[in-house]
Order: C-alpha cells, then sequence, then structure tokens
C-alpha cells in the first residue's frame, strides 16, 4: 500500500499519517522529521535545509528528492508507506512517478486532508513537537501527560521556529503556489481521495479507513 497525504502545513498529515502507519504495519515517511533530525544532529544536509526551512520556503527539489529516493528504497518500504510532506511540487511527484513506474508500481492513493486557512495558524500555535521522538501534541487537543514533556520518550516539547505565525503565513503562501497544484495531478490520475480535516482526529481517521477499506 503507497500513500501520499497532501493538504496544507498544519491540515493534520503528520497526525492521520501516523495512525495510518500503525494500523496498516507501514512506515510513516516524513521529510519534513527527516530534515529536522538532521538539523539537530548538525549535519550538513540538515545546515542545508535549515536556511530554507525557517523561512518557510521549501528546500530545493534536488535534495528532497535523493533522500526521499534513498528512504524508500530501504527493505522497510518494500511492502509500502505512507508519505507526509513528498510530493510537494509537480517536479517531486513527477519524479517519485518515474522512479515508480521503472520498479511497475505505482501510488495508490493520495489523501488531501482539506483544512481552510483560518484554522490552520490557531493549529500551529497550538502545536507542541518532540524534536527527539518524532511525536507531536496539541497543547488544547491532544495535551501530553505532563506539560512541555514528551509521554513517549521523556525529552522537552519545542513550538518549531517554523510554527511561528509570520512563518506559518509565507508557509501557507507557498502551499497555495507550490504544492496545491498537486491535487489536480492526483485527481487526474484518479487517485486523489479528500478528507474533511476540520473534524475531530479520530472522524478524520474514520473516513480515511473507510477509503482504504
Ligand atoms: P513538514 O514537517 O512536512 O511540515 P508541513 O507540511 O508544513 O506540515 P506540518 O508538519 O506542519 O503539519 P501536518 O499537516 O503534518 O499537521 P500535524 O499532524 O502536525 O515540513 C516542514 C518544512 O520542511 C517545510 O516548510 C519545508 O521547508 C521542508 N520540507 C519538507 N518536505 C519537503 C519537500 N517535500 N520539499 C521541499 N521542502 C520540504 O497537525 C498540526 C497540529 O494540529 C498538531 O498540533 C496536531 O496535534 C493538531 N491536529 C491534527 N489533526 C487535528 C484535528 N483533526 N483536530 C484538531 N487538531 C488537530
Amino acid at each position: 500500500m503507497k500513500i501520499i497525504m497532501l493538504g496544507a502545513p498544519g491540515a493534520g498529515k503528520g497526525t492521520q499519517a501516523k495512525m495510518i502507519a500503525k494500523e496498516y504495519g507501514v512506515p510513516h515517511v516524513s521529510t519534513g522529521d527527516i530534515f529536522r533530525a538532521n538539523i539537530k544532529n548538525g549535519t550538513e544536509l540538515g545546515m542545508e535545509a535549515k536556511k530554507y526551512m525557517d523561512q518557510g520556503l521549501l528546500v530545493p527539489d534536488e535534495l528532497t528528492v535523493r533522500i526521499l529516493l534513498d528512504r524508500v528504497a530501504q527493505e522497510d518500504c518494500k511492502r509500502g508507506y505512507v508519505l507526509d510532506g513528498f510530493p510537494r511540487t509537480i517536479p517531486q511527484a513527477e519524479v517519485l512517478e518515474q522512479a515508480l513506474t521503472e520498479l511497475g508500481d505505482q501510488i495508490d492513493y493520495a489523501i488531501d486532508v482539506d483544512v481552510p486557512d483560518e484554522n490552520i495558524i490557531k493549529r500551529m500555535s497550538g502545536r507542541r513537537a518532540c524534536l527527539t521522538c518524532g511525536a507531536t501534541y496539541h497543547i488544547e487537543h491532544i495535551p501530553p501527560r505532563q506539560e512541555g514533556i514528551c509521554d513517549t520518550c521523556g525529552s522537552p516539547l519545542v513550538l518549531r521556529d517554523d510554527d511561528k505565525p509570520e512563518t506559518v503565513k509565507n508557509r501557507l503562501d507557498v502551499y497555495h503556489k507550490q504544492t496545491q497544484p498537486l491535487i489536480d495531478f492526483y485527481a487526474k490520475k484518479g487517485v486523489l481521495r479528500t478528507v474533511d480535516g476540520t473534524k475531530p482526529m479520530e472522524e478524520v481517521f474514520g473516513a480515511i479507513r473507510a477509503i482504504l477499506a
């Protein structure tokens, strides 16, 4: 099962991708998480990606495509995966399609988690992230058991640098210009499905489960 999660920043792609990964036993592959892990570890890739991420801009396609294709070539992705945050541009989608076609394979579903811009800024300012294990919380909707501490690994939770309101606005602009065209791209391929991401997360997951059944 090969799934792509589409949607604006903060729509809940990561939240749903983790639920899909758990229920269907496929890896959750997030380019954002890969970049953040590299930033945390001070790698060259991380330092390069950070220059773009801090401004709410996309990391250049050459860099992103390379890390994604390396990741999905790993053994644990043989049975499928759920991609979260990739592709984000038409050229990225074309490279992925070509790589899959060469393997005689294709994407099964591109799931668009639809949330209007008005809801996004509020959600992002309440998000808290664990940069050690990748877990995500929300101060109102999914608070950690102990304030500021990750339930899973005990590390401190942070407001991501790119979740500050002025950067979120840039990310939304970039989304509308560069990523939203993917909705048409996958609709034309007949694999697009849309879920209402404004509903509570269990309800959103119920809609996704119905699609994947
Ligand atoms: P990335 O990490 O992919 O960020 P994003 O797409 O902007 O998505 P987010 O992680 O911010 O949000 P999400 O949709 O996963 O929402 P979440 O589930 O956390 O990318 C970061 C940056 O890396 C990019 O800006 C770019 O610079 C770079 N990058 C990454 N991939 C790239 C690529 N392919 N090409 C180029 N550059 C790339 O939910 C958000 C909050 O809402 C959480 O607090 C959550 O708890 C809460 N929530 C979720 N669902 C609900 C619900 N149903 N109701 C209420 N609250 C909810």
